[in-house]
């Protein structure tokens, strides 16, 4: 997986990620105690785990879109790639999915013990805010914008975004879940941090309003698209190469839809994805391309 993944054009786009997240994990290694190795390794260990990071490149190309150099929002990229992280090093323990697995690996606590894994979720988590202030070191975005920044971090992470729909998605009735309450779901545990990197660069320049809910309605339909095309992915096959076979049941579109819907709704969404950025002309190829991958995912 990696730089493949979301195919050729994004290639530089990982790179540019990649090594700012070794840069940064360099500069832990650097400024903290040698006795808090063990908790640096396993965050490596999630960081560099092949993932496609999709949420950092949508950062890049949404900020790109709107005429921001990428290098400069790699801060708030990195924290939305910690903040993927956690959440999914988070989301294998016991208590909530119970998955040994990741990524085609063992998970974080079956190679590092419980209580490391989610000591290296909530030093991800904690320093996806750190990183996010140094948007401050390009100078060129004000104090007020990089606040904005954090708020929207917070506000799609959190109780009112990915926690929360993490919330149901673990006390929910799964066999009951009708269709609303499903995507309702989605919306927040998927939806909000797809939406998030989207959005921040909005923060980050002064923009019309109409542009911004262009911006939303794209990561909206793009977020609500990804968990359907990683819900046809699960039913496709009963062990995922990326997930391995599920301990626990799940509200996804497969209990309220047949594939062939579902196909349908995804093609729906990333087309009014699509439509949505289309009036930033050759500007909006990077959203186009990544939303037209969404739609052919194999991974
Ligand atoms: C796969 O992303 C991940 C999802 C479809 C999101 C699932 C949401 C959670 C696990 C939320 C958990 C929240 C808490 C608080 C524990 P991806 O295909 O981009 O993954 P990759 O990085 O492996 O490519
Ligand atoms: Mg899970």
């Amino acid at each position: 997986m990696g730089a493949d993944a979301l195919g050729a054009f994004s290639e530089s786009r990982v790179k540019l990620v990649n090594d700012y997240l070794e840069s940064n994990l360099l500069r832990f290694e650097k400024s903290c105690s040698q006795r808090f190795e063990p908790l640096i390794e396993a965050m490596r260990y999630s960081l560099e785990g092949g993932g496609k990071r999709l949420r950092p490149i949508l950062t890049l190309s949404a900020a790109e879109a709107l005429g921001l150099n990428p290098k400069d929002v790699l801060p708030a990229a990195c924290a939305l790639e910690y903040i993927h992280t956690y959440s999914l090093i988070h989301d294998d323990l016991p208590a909530l999915d119970d998955d040994d697995t990741r990524r085609g690996k063992p998970s974080s606590h079956k190679r590092f013990g419980e209580a490391v894994a989610i000591l290296a979720g909530d030093a991800l988590l904690t320093e996806a805010f750190g990183q996010t202030l140094l948007l401050s070191e390009s100078k060129k975005f004000q104090p007020s914008q990089i606040l904005e920044v954090v708020e929207l971090l917070a506000q799609h992470a959190g109780v009112r975004g990915m926690v929360g729909g993490q919330l149901l998605d673990v006390t929910i009735n799964t066999s009951e879940a009708s269709l609303p309450e499903i995507e309702f779901i989605h919306i927040h545990k998927t939806g909000a941090l797809i939406l998030a990197s989207v959005l921040i660069p909005t923060k980050l320049i002064s923009i019309d309003e109409q542009k911004i809910q262009n911006f939303r309605r794209y990561g909206e339909a793009l977020g609500l698209a990804f968990q359907i095309s990683d819900d046809l992915l699960d039913s496709e096959t009963s062990i995922r190469y990326s997930r391995g076979p599920r301990k626990k049941p799940k509200p996804c579109y497969t209990q309220v839809m047949s594939p062939s819907e579902m196909k349908q709704k995804l093609n729906l969404l990333i087309d009014h994805a699509i439509n949505s950025v289309s009036s930033l002309g050759d500007k909006s190829k990077n959203l186009v391309d990544i939303a037209e991958f969404i739609r052919a995912r194999k991974a």
